[in-house]
């Protein structure tokens, strides 16, 4: 007998086919990391990223109302810290007037209700390149994640709505959270960077701020004492559950695409928000792809795009954001 179902028949047309879509692509569903500059009318491109740019200030001010007007809600800010005020400690870091806290007052100041999240970890201001206080040949961690507080506290004071800890230290949650608590900032939030891979992809990243690991003796030029393996699955769920227990509000994967059954576990396992990080090298793969004319940039773009949240992700954070929700609107 000839088979009753036919898989093809929502298939058929595009209509069909919209209609039994499981998973679509909204403006509300991204986070758009900003890279900011020192400087006046400052708009560089970075060469790994084509049409992605570092904003001084001013610029940065139409840039949020130009993502606020797509329906873009959300941003992560990045600064790329100049080399003279870089040091072991990256004390410049809770420099009240610093690029960092001047860069959130911005956005707060053109947009009020644009979501503000913040990187918090000292690569950007450590002279050398690492996410933690350099010490005897090793990344100190219980000095690093008190620092992380403050600085957390700081961006919190500048008008943060959320700090984000990517640097993969231990027990930076708890003490952040304390912190913040401590200082009366109960409603601002903590996006962990609970599942963050030791990874090549985030190398047109390290351009973008020059913030890569320098030489030193004794100390590998990679972060793999901190950042994690990327051999490992069950690793990444006792990172999250130990960040949630900590007082995480959102939990993240990063990178994105290479990690995907990572963000399906999570989302299985946990009932926080669940964030992926599409990261720089992704960014670029397909830029230069495209640029080939090896790959179709849109259509790789909204398909890769597309799989995380198929994965189970709830936030994306994508340098595509402004070129996906043209696309689609
Ligand atoms: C720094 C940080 C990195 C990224 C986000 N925050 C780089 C790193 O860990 O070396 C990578 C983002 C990207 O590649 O797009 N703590």
């Amino acid at each position: 007998m000839f088979p009753l179902r036919r898989n093809r028949r929502l298939r058929t047309n595009e209509v069909i086919r919209s209609l039994v879509r499981e998973n679509t692509i909204t403006p509300n569903d991204f986070l758009v990391p900003l890279f900011i500059v020192e400087g006046k009318d400052v708009k560089e491109e970075i060469a790994s990223m084509p049409n992605y740019f570092r904003f001084s200030l001013d610029l940065l001010e139409k840039e949020v109302k130009t993502l606020w007007s797509l329906g873009l809600k959300s941003v992560l800010l990045f600064v790329k810290v100049p080399d003279n005020l870089k040091d072991n400690a990256g004390k410049e870091a809770l420099n009240p007037n610093g690029l960092m806290q001047r860069a959130i007052k911005t956005v707060k100041n053109v947009c009020p209700e644009m979501l503000v999240m913040t990187d918090v970890a000292l690569d950007p201001y450590s002279s050398y390149g690492h996410d933690g206080i350099v010490k005897n040949g090793k990344i100190i961690n219980d000095e690093t994640t008190a620092f992380l507080a403050e600085m957390s506290v700081s961006h919190a004071q500048a008008g943060a709505n959320f700090v984000a800890p990517s640097d993969m230290m231990d027990g930076r949650i708890l003490t952040i959270r304390e912190a913040l608590e401590d200082e009366g900032f109960t409603d601002t939030g903590i996006m962990s960077y609970s599942a963050k891979y030791a990874s090549a992809f985030y190398g047109p990243f390290r351009d973008a701020l020059d913030s890569a690991p320098v030489d030193l003796v004794n100390i590998p030029k990679d972060k793999k004492t901190y950042q994690m393996d990327f051999a490992n699955r069950h690793e990444a769920l006792r990172e999250t559950e130990m960040d949630i227990d900590e007082g995480a509000d959102i939990v993240m994967v990063k990178p994105g695409m290479a990690y995907l059954d990572i963000v399906r576990d999570l989302k299985n396992e946990f009932d926080v928000p669940v964030a992926v990080y599409q990261v720089s090298g992704e960014y670029a793969m397909i830029k230069a792809a495209a640029e080939k004319g090896w790959l179709n940039h849109d259509q790789v773009m909204l398909e890769s795009t597309l799989a995380f949240k198929r994965a189970g992700a709830d936030i994306i954070a994508s340098y595509f954001a402004k070129d996906i929700i043209k696309l689609i609107s």
